[in-house]
């Protein structure tokens, strides 16, 4: 029965390396990846439960590419991931058009679960044939069992050929139940990948050509197998013969112990850049989000960070407009941001999230206002960005070319080792180090020319 399977990703980058999880499992049932909606059998989005918008894109894109089961009666539309957890059954009613919701633990079921879905659409029932699903109301497969303790360590991803950089899922889930936060409830349990199933996915990338190794997990420092801790992970992965770079997201500030920031500051492979979720600035709204530090503590860590590896770009997480959050939290936030000096930070507005804690409190804070401070904070951290970027200008970098870049004949495009993107004049092929002088730059680009 096996076909054509599309596949479309939204969220995070522990969802990129899922949906290469399962399109590399289904390919070994042998299913064969298609780029082209219209010429699938089996159509899954791998979805994100973080924010509300999040979500709304989702049911906007499952509504249009249901329009593909007026010609295919038998396609099957699925939806996997977070959002599929988040709401479960509850989807039915929302969504109707669906033929299965597979949570993030259910993965390895999949080529079992795709049979059957397939069968029910395949199956005419009533007097003019029309299949079981296609009715209205829908009548998904669904299979959200979470599992304490499913890593997925044997099974195989599927990269694109030519990859510079691989994403390498090391840890699942998150324990630290901030209340804003429904990863604990839709990714389960904290569980790590066994240090040797990482390590053999390290030199299967490596032996592909990938210079460059991201080890991902909802609060990857937390990783634990055994006596091998996230520190010893990166100090045996940096003895992998090919690897140039390795990086690490997202840590939980709470979890970068001495060790870890030893190891980023003696092993010359692990680059000198971390994303540091802040969230907030305000020791009230930190202690109401039970992130667990205070902002003395936050600025302590910087300190030590920026001691030990100088050259460290840092890039964090805000939440403006949290329930009751006040006018002078929220110029604490904006002064930590402007102290701290980020390279690049990811700025929300506070989303509610059902079964989240944060759900239940009482909010004083408009909606309006809440959009007032997200607008206030973006601008003052394009400053920021811009002016972080300036002081590279002059100055050599070394940078791990990626490809051709899209605008610019004759250049190339990478990152330096902060994670800058940097676009070359040169004509160095994908994967090789090349140093460059910087001479202009942007909030979000180095410009430079190969020395
Ligand atoms: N509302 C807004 N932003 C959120 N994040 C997580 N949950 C929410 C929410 N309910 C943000 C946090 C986190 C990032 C991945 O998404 O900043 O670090
Ligand atoms: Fe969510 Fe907090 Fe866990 Fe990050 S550490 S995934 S913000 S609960």
């Amino acid at each position: 029965m096996p076909g054509a399977i599309y596949v479309e990703t939204f969220g995070c980058q522990m969802n990129v390396a899922d949906s290469e999880l399962i399109i590399g499992h289904l390919a070994a049932h042998g299913y064969a990846r298609t780029h082209d909606p219209a010429a699938a059998d089996v159509i899954l989005l791998n979805t994100c439960a973080i924010r509300e918008h999040a979500e709304e894109r989702v049911v906007g894109r499952l509504t249009d590419l249901a329009r593909h089961k007026l010609e295919r009666r038998d396609l099957v539309l699925g939806m996997c991931g977070c959002m599929a957890q988040h709401h479960r059954t509850a989807l039915t009613a929302r969504v109707p058009m669906l033929d299965l919701v597979v949570g993030p633990d259910a993965y390895r079921r999949l080529p079992a679960l795709l049979d059957a879905a397939r069968t029910a659409r395949a199956t005419p029932v009533g007097a003019r044939g029309i299949p079981h699903a296609a009715r209205a109301g829908g009548n998904p497969l669904i299979d959200v069992r979470l599992d304490a303790d499913e890593t997925y360590a044997d099974l195989p991803a599927a990269r694109a050929p030519g990859d510079i950089r691989a994403w390498v899922t090391i840890m699942r889930g998150c324990d630290k139940f901030c209340t804003f936060c429904v990863v604990p409830y839709v990714r389960g349990r904290e569980r790590s990948v066994p240090a040797d199933a990482v390590l053999a996915q390290v030199r299967e990338a490596a032996a592909q050509g990938v210079r460059e190794v991201v080890f991902l997990g909802q609060t990857v420092n937390a990783y634990r197998d055994g006596a091998c801790d996230l520190a010893m992970l990166l100090r045996r992965a940096a003895e992998v013969p090919g690897i140039a770079r390795l990086r690490f997201t997202s840590p939980h500030p709470s979890d970068m112990t001495p060790s870890l920031i030893a190891a980023m500051a003696e092993v010359p492979a692990v680059a000198p850049q971390l994303h540091l979720p802040v969230q907030s600035g305000s020791d009230t709204v930190l202690a109401n989000m039970a992130r667990g530090y205070t902002v003395g503590e936050y600025r302590d860590l910087v300190a030590r960070l920026r001691d030990r590896i100088p050259e460290i770009a840092l890039s964090t997480d805000v939440i403006v407009g949290f329930p009751d959050e006040l006018p002078e939290d929220f110029d604490a936030t904006c002064r930590l941001v402007e102290e701290v000096g980020y390279d690049h930070a990811y700025l929300f507005k506070y989303s509610q999230r059902s079964l989240t804690k944060a759900a239940r409190l009482p909010d004083s804070v408009s909606e309006d206002e809440k959009s007032r401070r997200l607008a206030h904070i973006i601008a003052l951290q394009e400053e920021i960005a811009a002016e972080r970027n300036r002081r590279w200008i002059g100055r050599s970098v070394e940078v791990l070319v990626e490809r051709p870049a899209r605008r610019s004949p004759g250049h190339v495009a990478g990152k330096t080792p902060q994670f800058t993107t940097a676009v070359v004049a040169s004509d160095a092929a994908p994967g090789t180090l090349v140093w460059a002088t910087v001479t202009e730059s942007t909030a979000h680009t180095l410009i430079a020319t190969a020395a």
